[in-house]
């Protein structure tokens, strides 16, 4: 078992989330100059996972009253509207060495607690293929095949209505 804290991100944090973003994704990763405004901007929507003071998972966001986010711009935080509908995920992380102890879950529930708490009404975010009954899992719903062709992968839209799911 993995002893872990589930917390909102701060400045401090960027060369953590860096490390965790970059050893979980490939070509489709964040930039630190992204990561960093996604910290700036919108905190409230951003949790890091940490485990002897180091940062090992994170889960980030931006809000949007828009259904199609599909567009790159709202990655970097362009169209983030802080009082929004829709929460709007982009990385969801563990560190590998890390995985499998059930800490992307405690992420995500933390995640939905927030976003519940901030009276949003939807999750939204796009996925892999293989990633589609993980996410069902939590009690998303999938919304089609995206448009989007992020780093050069096939993408899935997934949605959770949040006054539909209570514990995960
Ligand atoms: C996907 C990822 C975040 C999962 O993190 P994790 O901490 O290992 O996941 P957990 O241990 O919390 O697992 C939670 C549940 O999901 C299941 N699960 C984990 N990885 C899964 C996968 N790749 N596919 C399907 N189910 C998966 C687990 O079996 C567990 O199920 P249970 O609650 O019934 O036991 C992690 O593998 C990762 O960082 N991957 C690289 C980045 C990525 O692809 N992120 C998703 C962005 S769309």
């Amino acid at each position: 078992m993995v002893d872990v804290n589930i917390r909102q991100v701060n400045k401090r944090d960027v060369d953590g989330c860096c490390k965790t973003e970059s050893a979980c994704y490939t070509s489709d990763g964040a930039t630190r100059e992204k990561i960093l405004k996604r910290i700036m901007l919108f905190p409230e929507g951003f949790l890091i996972a940490e485990s002897e003071g180091e940062i090992i998972g994170l889960v980030n966001s931006a809000s949007t009253d828009k259904e199609d986010i599909t567009g790159e711009e709202l990655k970097d935080m362009v169209g983030h509207v802080k009082d929004g509908g829709n929460m709007v995920i982009f990385s969801l992380a563990v560190l590998p060495e890390f995985q499998g102890n059930g800490i992307s879950k405690q992420l995500m529930a933390r995640f939905i607690e927030v976003s519940k708490a901030l009276r949003k009404e939807k999750v939204l975010l796009i996925c892999k293929s293989e990633l589609i009954p993980y996410y069902q899992n939590y009690g998303f719903f999938y919304g089609g095949k995206s448009s989007s062709k992020h780093g050069g992968f096939e993408w899935h839209e997934m949605y959770l209505l949040l006054n539909a799911v209570n514990e995960i």
